[in-house]
């Protein structure tokens, strides 16, 4: 079972589960987002912060790089859990 925390201002909103992020967020109630769930609008860009998600599909990798995202931002609605991870909210900040 993996933890998923996720910056919520000072304190983190902590959920724990596997697989889909997305799944994950909305039965923990994560602040994460979400707008088309399907790869395309780019609301769900979450920063991680520390550990890491499972490597990016292809669609994942095709968004982001037309986003001009760094390497540590990914798609919350694309992304798997693998492991303990805390993620930020880009949207919480500047967008990518
Ligand atoms: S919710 Fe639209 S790209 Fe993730």
């Amino acid at each position: 079972m993996a933890r998923v925390a996720v910056q919520k201002g000072a304190k983190d909103v902590i959920a724990e589960g596997e697989g889909a992020l997305a799944d994950l967020a909305d039965s923990g109630r994560l602040p994460i987002p979400f707008g088309c769930h399907s790869g395309r609008c780019g609301v769900c860009q979450v920063q991680v912060l520390e550990g890491a998600l499972a490597p990016p599909g292809k669609l994942e990798e095709a968004i982001l790089e037309g986003f001009q995202c760094p390497e540590d931002v990914r798609l919350a609605c694309q992304a798997f859990v693998e492991g303990d991870v805390r993620l930020r909210a880009v949207s919480d900040s500047v967008p990518c």
